[in-house]
């Protein structure tokens, strides 16, 4: 669905993407930007939740795709698991379920959902 912005919203270059460009449930990688953390972030998707994320496994501090642009979910158990070494997150909050990150949870990145767009919130 075409997506417009009407005057004093929030300007289209300040957009992250389109809600419609993540599968539901699903997840995209936003490389770094202006508008991002530096290693950029993941948006996650499931029914009517939508969360971001930086993207850095607090294990070893690189990307959770392992710069696949792709992304592991166990959509069952609710969880991004990091490329790298499979430690698990919860994709609500973030929190981390497994030892390999030890218990380090997912950076949270505040995002507003308008008019089908994501933003930096
Ligand atoms: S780098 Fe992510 S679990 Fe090790």
């Amino acid at each position: 669905m075409p997506y417009s912005l009407d005057e004093g919203h929030s300007s289209e270059s300040d957009i992250l993407c389109r809600l419609d460009d993540i599968e539901n449930p699903g997840g995209v990688v936003i490389p770094p930007s202006p508008l991002t953390p530096p290693g950029g972030l993941v948006i996650i998707r499931h029914g009517a939740m939508v969360r971001a994320f930086e993207n850095r496994c607090p294990h070893f501090g690189v990307g959770l795709d392992a710069e696949t642009g792709s992304l592991l979910f166990d959509w069952e158990a609710k969880h991004l698991k990091c490329r790298n070494h499979y430690a698990r997150f919860a994709i609500d909050d973030g929190s981390c379920h497994s030892i390999d990150c030890d218990e380090a949870p997912l950076t949270p990145f505040p995002i507003r959902v308008e008019r089908g767009a994501i933003f930096p919130a």
